[in-house]
């Protein structure tokens, strides 16, 4: 995990009412790590990730592998980064979610069988399945997430940018979605506000604000600092804060002692 997989020097973007979005951001992401990138509503969080895979363009140097983003590596770049949007809408656009998940395969150029195999799979994977058949916009909001993701998983990327995956999922999709990402081996650049969720998942968190990264290193230093996560409008999540405190405070049960 020493060599960088994604990277932006001096990334620095706007869009069309040239109001600065992203300001001279410089990352370096490690193959197979798995990062959080966090932030108030309005940081480019967002604006960031379209940025790993050729979405937007910036001023300034994207890299993925060594690659240079540019028109002439747009093919080779998303084969490996898999993006899953905030919002489902943006990605599901095909008359059955079966094509939608077969859609990125199709275009590697893979045979029938191979295609057919990497939607079931997905399919599975998401728990979506039954679903094969349905038009994606008659799907709920939940549903619709889970199938983005599908579309991602069947192109097996090397590296998976996920923005907000588990708005919209219930409980159990959550869950199961956090276990399955737990065990896929692959780089993974998780944006949310779901911090719980970044805890159990990130080993790494980038925070950022005003299109600046004002905060970087191991997840569990950042989410525990309630005075730099409120001074950018977030809030440490419970489990790590419990988890401090049960450092902090044991008693001879090995229970919590809160002072009131
Ligand atoms: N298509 C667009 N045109 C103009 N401005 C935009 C566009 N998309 C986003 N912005 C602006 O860019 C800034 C960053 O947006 P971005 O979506 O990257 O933030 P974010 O950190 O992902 O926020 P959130 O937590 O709400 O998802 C915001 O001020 C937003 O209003
Ligand atoms: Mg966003």
């Amino acid at each position: 995990m020493h060599k960088p997989i994604l990277e932006t020097e001096s990334l620095t973007f706007a869009y069309h009412d040239g109001k600065p979005v992203l300001d001279s951001v410089t990352l370096s992401i490690l193959h197979g790590d798995s990062v959080g990138i966090i932030g108030p509503n309005g940081a480019g969080k967002s604006t960031l990730l379209m940025h790993y895979n050729g979405i937007l363009r910036g001023e300034g140097v994207v890299r993925v592998d060594g690659t240079e983003v540019s028109k002439a590596t747009l093919k080779e770049i998303r084969r490996k980064v898999g993006w899953v949007a905030q919002d489902s809408n943006d990605q599901l656009f095909m008359p059955t979610l079966f094509d939608d998940v077969a859609f990125g395969p199709l275009n590697m150029g893979l045979g029938e069988e191979e295609v057919r195999a990497r939607v079931r799979e997905a399919l599975e994977l998401v728990g979506m399945t039954e679903f094969a058949g349905r038009p994606p916009h008659h799907l709920s909001g939940g549903e619709k997430k889970s199938a983005a993701i599908a579309t991602v998983l069947s192109m097996r990327p090397e590296v998976i940018l996920m923005d907000e995956p588990t708005n919209d999922l219930d409980h159990a999709s959550r869950r199961r979605l956090i276990e399955f990402l737990k065990g896929l081996d692959v780089t993974k650049v998780i944006a949310s506000h779901d911090l719980e969720m970044i805890a159990d998942l990130c080993r790494r968190v980038v925070l950022l604000d005003k299109g600046r990264v004002v905060a970087d290193g191991a997840a569990m230093e950042i989410l525990s600092d309630e005075g730099l996560l409120s001074a950018h409008r977030l809030e440490a999540p419970l489990s790590v804060v419990l988890g401090r405190l049960r450092r902090e405070s044991p008693d001879e049960s090995g229970q919590v002692t809160v002072e009131q």
